[in-house]
Protein backbone atom coordinates (compact mmCIF):
# COMPACT_ATOMS: atom_id res chain seq x y z
CA UNK A 1 0.00 0.00 0.00
CA UNK A 2 0.66 3.63 -0.36
CA UNK A 3 0.54 6.97 0.53
CA UNK A 4 -0.07 10.16 -1.76
CA UNK A 5 -0.19 13.63 -0.38
CA UNK A 6 -0.66 16.53 -2.18
CA UNK A 7 -1.63 20.38 -2.17
CA UNK A 8 -3.62 22.21 -5.07
CA UNK A 9 -5.40 25.34 -5.59
CA UNK A 10 -9.27 25.76 -5.91
CA UNK A 11 -9.96 27.07 -9.97
CA UNK A 12 -12.62 29.11 -8.15
CA UNK A 13 -14.12 29.30 -4.54
CA UNK A 14 -15.86 25.94 -4.02
CA UNK A 15 -19.10 26.36 -3.03
CA UNK A 16 -20.50 24.37 0.04
CA UNK A 17 -22.60 22.23 -2.80
CA UNK A 18 -19.87 21.86 -5.14
CA UNK A 19 -18.11 20.33 -1.92
CA UNK A 20 -21.34 18.33 -0.96
CA UNK A 21 -20.86 16.81 -4.66
CA UNK A 22 -17.11 16.33 -4.57
CA UNK A 23 -17.33 14.55 -1.93
CA UNK A 24 -20.12 12.30 -2.51
CA UNK A 25 -18.16 11.29 -5.94
CA UNK A 26 -15.04 10.43 -3.81
CA UNK A 27 -17.29 8.16 -1.43
CA UNK A 28 -18.76 6.53 -4.52
CA UNK A 29 -15.48 5.69 -6.32
CA UNK A 30 -13.25 5.47 -2.99
CA UNK A 31 -15.51 2.76 -1.69
CA UNK A 32 -15.46 0.50 -5.06
CA UNK A 33 -11.45 1.15 -5.16
CA UNK A 34 -10.39 0.39 -1.11
CA UNK A 35 -9.35 3.79 -0.99
CA UNK A 36 -9.17 5.98 2.19
CA UNK A 37 -8.03 9.28 2.89
CA UNK A 38 -8.35 12.82 4.12
CA UNK A 39 -9.70 16.30 2.72
CA UNK A 40 -8.88 19.37 3.93
CA UNK A 41 -10.36 22.52 2.00
CA UNK A 42 -9.73 26.06 3.28
CA UNK A 43 -9.15 29.59 1.93
CA UNK A 44 -9.34 28.34 -1.84
CA UNK A 45 -6.77 25.44 -0.98
CA UNK A 46 -6.89 21.94 -0.95
CA UNK A 47 -4.96 19.40 0.95
CA UNK A 48 -5.34 15.59 0.17
CA UNK A 49 -4.14 12.35 1.65
CA UNK A 50 -4.63 9.66 -0.53
CA UNK A 51 -4.22 5.63 0.71
CA UNK A 52 -4.59 1.98 -0.72
CA UNK A 53 -3.10 0.17 -3.42
CA UNK A 54 0.15 1.56 -5.44
CA UNK A 55 -1.34 1.09 -8.86
CA UNK A 56 -5.07 2.32 -7.95
CA UNK A 57 -3.58 5.31 -5.55
CA UNK A 58 -1.11 6.19 -8.72
CA UNK A 59 -4.01 6.30 -11.10
CA UNK A 60 -6.49 8.35 -8.88
CA UNK A 61 -3.78 11.03 -8.26
CA UNK A 62 -3.35 10.97 -12.03
CA UNK A 63 -6.80 11.48 -12.75
CA UNK A 64 -7.52 14.02 -9.93
CA UNK A 65 -4.03 15.73 -11.36
CA UNK A 66 -6.19 16.70 -14.56
CA UNK A 67 -9.29 17.63 -12.73
CA UNK A 68 -9.83 21.31 -13.52
CA UNK A 69 -11.44 22.34 -10.27
CA UNK A 70 -8.25 22.78 -9.31
CA UNK A 71 -4.55 23.84 -10.31
CA UNK A 72 -1.00 23.83 -8.83
CA UNK A 73 -0.73 20.65 -8.43
CA UNK A 74 1.75 19.74 -5.76
CA UNK A 75 2.33 15.98 -4.42
CA UNK A 76 4.05 16.70 -0.53
CA UNK A 77 4.86 12.90 -0.41
CA UNK A 78 4.41 9.24 -1.94
CA UNK A 79 5.43 6.97 0.29
CA UNK A 80 4.99 3.00 1.12
CA UNK A 81 2.71 1.88 4.44
CA UNK A 82 1.68 -0.95 6.44
CA UNK A 83 -1.34 0.78 8.19
CA UNK A 84 -3.96 2.88 6.73
CA UNK A 85 -3.60 6.31 8.57
CA UNK A 86 -7.43 6.94 7.30
CA UNK A 87 -9.40 3.45 7.64
CA UNK A 88 -12.61 4.73 8.89
CA UNK A 89 -12.77 7.50 6.00
CA UNK A 90 -13.51 6.86 1.92
CA UNK A 91 -12.25 10.30 2.67
CA UNK A 92 -12.17 12.45 5.95
CA UNK A 93 -13.53 15.96 5.37
CA UNK A 94 -12.53 19.21 7.30
CA UNK A 95 -13.41 22.55 5.97
CA UNK A 96 -10.25 24.59 7.70
CA UNK A 97 -11.98 27.76 9.48
CA UNK A 98 -10.31 29.93 11.68
CA UNK A 99 -12.29 28.71 14.78
CA UNK A 100 -11.20 25.45 13.68
CA UNK A 101 -7.26 26.48 13.50
CA UNK A 102 -7.66 28.16 17.34
CA UNK A 103 -8.99 24.48 18.28
CA UNK A 104 -5.94 22.82 17.57
CA UNK A 105 -2.92 23.04 19.85
CA UNK A 106 0.36 24.20 18.15
CA UNK A 107 -2.13 26.09 15.51
CA UNK A 108 -2.61 28.73 17.14
CA UNK A 109 -0.01 30.92 15.08
CA UNK A 110 -1.72 29.66 11.79
CA UNK A 111 -4.66 31.75 10.57
CA UNK A 112 -6.83 30.88 8.18
CA UNK A 113 -5.44 33.16 5.06
CA UNK A 114 -1.95 30.73 5.63
CA UNK A 115 -3.59 27.76 4.55
CA UNK A 116 -2.39 28.50 1.10
CA UNK A 117 -0.28 25.84 -1.02
CA UNK A 118 3.20 27.99 -0.68
CA UNK A 119 2.93 28.14 2.83
CA UNK A 120 1.62 24.59 3.75
CA UNK A 121 4.54 23.58 1.13
CA UNK A 122 7.00 25.55 3.50
CA UNK A 123 5.65 24.50 6.99
CA UNK A 124 6.04 20.84 6.78
CA UNK A 125 5.25 21.19 10.80
CA UNK A 126 1.57 22.32 10.20
CA UNK A 127 0.67 19.60 7.33
CA UNK A 128 1.76 17.17 10.12
CA UNK A 129 -0.34 18.53 12.83
CA UNK A 130 -3.78 19.10 10.89
CA UNK A 131 -3.32 15.19 9.65
CA UNK A 132 -2.15 14.34 13.14
CA UNK A 133 -5.69 15.40 14.42
CA UNK A 134 -7.86 13.55 12.01
CA UNK A 135 -5.99 10.33 12.06
CA UNK A 136 -7.78 7.41 12.95
CA UNK A 137 -6.84 7.24 16.65
CA UNK A 138 -5.63 3.50 16.17
CA UNK A 139 -3.03 3.99 13.49
CA UNK A 140 -0.34 4.43 15.77
CA UNK A 141 1.40 1.25 16.79
CA UNK A 142 1.63 1.58 20.69
CA UNK A 143 -1.77 2.86 20.43
CA UNK A 144 -3.19 -0.30 18.55
CA UNK A 145 -1.47 -1.92 21.62
CA UNK A 146 -3.44 0.18 23.86
CA UNK A 147 -6.72 -0.49 22.21
CA UNK A 148 -6.25 -4.13 21.97
CA UNK A 149 -6.29 -3.61 26.01
CA UNK A 150 -9.37 -2.08 25.88
CA UNK A 151 -11.72 -2.96 23.27
CA UNK A 152 -14.27 0.07 24.91
CA UNK A 153 -12.08 2.92 24.69
CA UNK A 154 -11.04 2.23 20.74
CA UNK A 155 -14.94 1.53 19.75
CA UNK A 156 -15.37 5.54 21.67
CA UNK A 157 -11.98 6.57 20.05
CA UNK A 158 -13.60 5.57 16.68
CA UNK A 159 -17.30 6.37 17.34
CA UNK A 160 -16.00 10.11 17.77
CA UNK A 161 -13.71 10.47 15.04
CA UNK A 162 -16.90 9.21 12.86
CA UNK A 163 -19.40 11.57 14.32
CA UNK A 164 -16.49 14.78 13.80
CA UNK A 165 -16.72 13.86 9.98
CA UNK A 166 -20.38 13.77 10.20
CA UNK A 167 -20.99 16.78 12.10
CA UNK A 168 -18.64 18.47 9.12
CA UNK A 169 -19.88 17.54 6.54
CA UNK A 170 -23.55 18.13 7.85
CA UNK A 171 -22.37 21.27 8.70
CA UNK A 172 -21.64 21.86 4.85
CA UNK A 173 -25.31 20.76 4.10
CA UNK A 174 -26.83 23.47 5.87
CA UNK A 175 -24.02 25.72 4.51
CA UNK A 176 -25.04 24.93 1.11
CA UNK A 177 -29.00 25.80 2.19
CA UNK A 178 -28.01 29.38 3.59
CA UNK A 179 -25.82 30.09 0.44
CA UNK A 180 -28.95 28.77 -1.82
CA UNK A 181 -31.54 30.78 0.40
CA UNK A 182 -29.79 33.77 -0.31
CA UNK A 183 -29.49 33.46 -4.32
CA UNK A 184 -33.45 32.21 -3.96
CA UNK A 185 -35.71 29.38 -4.00
CA UNK A 186 -34.11 26.09 -3.26
CA UNK A 187 -33.26 24.62 -7.42
CA UNK A 188 -34.36 20.79 -7.98
CA UNK A 189 -30.73 19.92 -8.49
CA UNK A 190 -29.79 20.95 -5.04
CA UNK A 191 -32.49 19.79 -3.77
CA UNK A 192 -31.02 16.13 -5.10
CA UNK A 193 -28.14 16.87 -3.54
CA UNK A 194 -29.41 18.06 -0.07
CA UNK A 195 -31.74 15.11 -0.37
CA UNK A 196 -28.54 12.42 -0.97
CA UNK A 197 -25.96 14.17 1.26
CA UNK A 198 -29.14 13.83 3.95
CA UNK A 199 -29.19 10.12 3.36
CA UNK A 200 -25.72 9.21 3.79
CA UNK A 201 -25.80 11.16 6.94
CA UNK A 202 -28.59 9.30 7.98
CA UNK A 203 -26.13 6.09 7.32
CA UNK A 204 -28.24 4.81 3.76
C1 LIG B 1 -9.41 18.24 -4.74
C2 LIG B 1 -9.99 17.02 -5.41
C3 LIG B 1 -9.95 15.80 -4.77
C4 LIG B 1 -10.47 14.66 -5.38
N1 LIG B 1 -10.41 13.45 -4.73
C5 LIG B 1 -10.94 12.36 -5.31
C6 LIG B 1 -10.91 11.11 -4.66
O1 LIG B 1 -10.42 10.95 -3.54
N2 LIG B 1 -11.47 10.05 -5.30
C7 LIG B 1 -12.06 10.16 -6.54
O2 LIG B 1 -12.53 9.16 -7.07
N3 LIG B 1 -12.09 11.34 -7.16
C8 LIG B 1 -11.57 12.44 -6.59
N4 LIG B 1 -11.62 13.64 -7.24
C9 LIG B 1 -12.35 13.70 -8.53
C10 LIG B 1 -11.51 13.21 -9.68
O3 LIG B 1 -10.67 14.26 -10.13
C11 LIG B 1 -12.39 12.77 -10.85
O4 LIG B 1 -13.29 13.80 -11.18
C12 LIG B 1 -13.21 11.55 -10.52
O5 LIG B 1 -12.42 10.55 -9.93
C13 LIG B 1 -13.86 11.01 -11.79
O6 LIG B 1 -14.77 10.08 -11.37
P1 LIG B 1 -15.62 9.23 -12.44
O7 LIG B 1 -14.59 8.39 -13.15
O8 LIG B 1 -16.56 8.45 -11.58
O9 LIG B 1 -16.30 10.25 -13.30
C14 LIG B 1 -11.07 14.77 -6.66
C15 LIG B 1 -11.11 16.02 -7.30
C16 LIG B 1 -10.59 17.14 -6.69
C17 LIG B 1 -10.66 18.47 -7.38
Amino acid sequence: MIQISYLSKASSPMSAAQLISLLQQCHANNTARGVTGMLFYGNGTFLQVIEGEATTVDELVGKIARDPRHEDIRILSRKAIEHREHPDWSMGFEQVTAEGLSDVAGLRDFSESDFTPDVLAARKDVVETLMDRFRAPHWDPLVRELDAKDKVLEHLRTALARQRGRASFATLVIESLAEAGRKGPLGEEHQRLCESALKSLRGG
